[in-house]
């Protein structure tokens, strides 16, 4: 990581609060209790109810599951049935088919879902040389739920150990089937009357071996969502407490050069807050949102109600609550630059859609050639359009996981391999799913997937951070005792990306 002196020197107070010396800001005394007035964007870790100063710590291990007994080879058990196999291609269909047909089922092998059916395995993502198949492949999951389904399990072929130990080469590449356990788990939650697995397997396995597999998860309904085989062994993951200690502060400078997608608003400008105030770092933010520009709309009317009414009274009919969107997130930008400013060496505003490989490739260039360098990301950008599965458009899908996972991957491309480090923000539904968060839960599983990937190129700290809601506005703010303070959730990465190793990580308040 590059890395230069911090230029800090604690106050002995109580810590918390830092001087500044030979830096932009030049010698103000700065920190959290600085900033606690009129730019205060976030609210005070005391005001908030229920929320924690104590972040939970976890990490993901592969654990070993009970084999399961070779299936029969034949029998009535789906009499009846109609099965969709959707093609791989290299042959583990067909033996599956045969398989299913044995046990009494009607089966068909399209290269989609098209139409009705009992039971659906997907396996696409086994095709060699296929690409991601989500978001795509959540139309046809969709309908065919829709429809009734009864089973679902949907492949990924990773080697059996979740692509964990990708090493770059052609076999094992998380990416086709990236996102799909995080899927099948939010599927498991929303229909519990359907026999959910995600199964990673290793596609060098004959296809007749891979399709007995299959088969042996279709007839064990007790076995957990997510199931990988890799020979004989049968493997599950586990979510388990590991504690990490060391300051939160990354080591870098005040010459350092940070870039953070959604750093303008929400969680990911409290993380960019952390960064500024304790390297004093030059802050590079990235939104949708144009640049705000001129003097503020409506500066005396502080909320939503108040806005509406003057908008109203000035005439205007149509669009309202889109202008009261642009005209709070103006403010929040606004204000979140404004905080940013008192900390970092310099603030820059990029408008632009992290979507775009092009646009992305664009402004880390831009980055690049003004600064001569870039050391860290943090690709906070993410939406939340929470609805259960038979409600969610693939449209809005598509939007979500896309958002996360082409803007994660475009940055994985554009940086370059030697960026100190790599963070994406994903979230607990990454991990546990969540009724109505398909979408996040798939985005953030791919995510955590492909992190192995993107280590196969960037040799700095690659870090999928998945954490549980941070406490803030009514948006995240449920009630529930298990939200993170935010002042405690943007020192706990600091002190990830500093001191972790793991490529996932996940954060939760202390009552979850
Ligand atoms: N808040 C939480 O409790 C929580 C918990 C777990 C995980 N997370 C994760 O943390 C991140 C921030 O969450 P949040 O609740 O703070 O969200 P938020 O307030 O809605 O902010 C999202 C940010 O992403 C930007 N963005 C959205 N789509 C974009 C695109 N296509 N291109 C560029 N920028 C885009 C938005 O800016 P524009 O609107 O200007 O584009 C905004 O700055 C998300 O990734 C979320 O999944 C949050």
């Amino acid at each position: 990581m590059a890395a230069s002196g911090a230029g800090l020197v604690a106050d002995e107070a109580d810590g918390e609060d830092a001087v500044r010396e030979g830096s932009a800001a030049g010698g103000r005394a700065l920190g959290q209790r600085g900033l606690r007035g009129d730019t205060q964007v976030w609210p005070r870790a005391e005001a908030v109810p229920g929320a924690s100063r104590r972040v939970v710590r976890q990490v993901l291990r592969v654990v070993e599951l009970d084999a399961l007994p070779m299936p029969p080879g034949a029998g009535t058990v789906f009499a009846g049935r109609r099965f969709l196999v959707v093609d791989d291609g290299c042959g583990v269909a067909l033996e599956l088919a045969g398989m299913l047909e044995r046990q009494g089922a009607q089966v068909r092998t399209p290269r989609d879902v098209d139409g009705d059916c009992d039971g659906l395995i997907h396996l696409a993502a086994l095709r060699p040389g296929a690409a991601g198949v989500l978001p795509q492949a959540y139309d046809g999951i969709r309908r065919a739920l829709d429809g009734g389904l009864r089973w679902l399990v949907v492949a990924s072929g990773a080697g059996g150990r979740f692509g964990w130990r990708f090493d770059g080469g052609g076999i094992g590449d998380p990416a086709p089937g990236a996102g799909l356990r995080g899927l099948a788990r939010a599927v498991a939650q929303e229909y519990p009357e359907v026999l959910v697995r995600a199964l990673d397997v290793d596609t060098k396995d004959t296809p007749r071996a891979v399709a007995q597999r299959f088969m042996a998860e279709l007839l064990d309904a007790e076995a957990p969502v997510v199931v990988g085989h890799e020979g004989d062994l049968r493997r599950g993951i586990s979510v388990v407490p590991a504690e990490l200690h060391g300051e939160p502060v990354v080591p870098l400078g005040p010459d350092g050069v940070v870039l953070l997608t959604g750093g303008a608003r929400g969680a990911t400008a409290r993380v960019a807050l952390e960064l500024a105030r304790t390297s004093g770092c030059h802050v590079e933010v990235m939104g949708r949102t144009p640049e705000p520009a001129g003097e503020p709309a409506f500066p005396d009317v502080p909320d939503e109600a108040g806005l509406r009414r003057a908008l109203v009274a000035k005439g205007q009919s149509g669009e309202i609550e889109a202008t009261i969107r642009r005209i709070l997130a103006d403010r929040e930008i606004r204000r979140n630059l404004e905080a940013l400013r008192e900390h970092a060496a310099s603030v820059r505003y990029h408008a632009g859609d992290v979507r775009s490989p092009h646009v992305v490739r664009e402004i880390v260039g831009r980055v690049q050639a003004r600064r001569g360098r870039l050391d860290g990301v943090v690709h906070g950008a993410g939406l939340a359009e929470d609805r259960l599965v038979r409600d969610k458009t693939p449209e809005s899908f598509e939007r979500v996981y896309r958002t996360k996972v082409d803007g994660a991957c475009a940055l994985a491309q554009a940086v370059r391999p030697d960026i100190g480090f790599f963070v994406v923000l994903g979230g607990i539904a990454g991990v546990h799913a969540g009724r109505g968060q398909s979408d996040r839960a798939a985005a953030a599983d791919a995510c955590g997937t492909l992190a192995h990937a993107w280590r196969t190129r960037l040799r700095g700290r690659v870090l999928v951070a998945h954490f549980g809601p941070w406490a803030r506005g009514p948006k995240w703010a449920t009630g529930d005792a298990g939200l993170i303070e935010p002042d405690a959730g943007a020192a706990a990465l600091l002190r990830e990306i500093a001191h972790g190793d793991e490529a996932q990580v996940v954060f939760t308040g202390a009552a979850r």
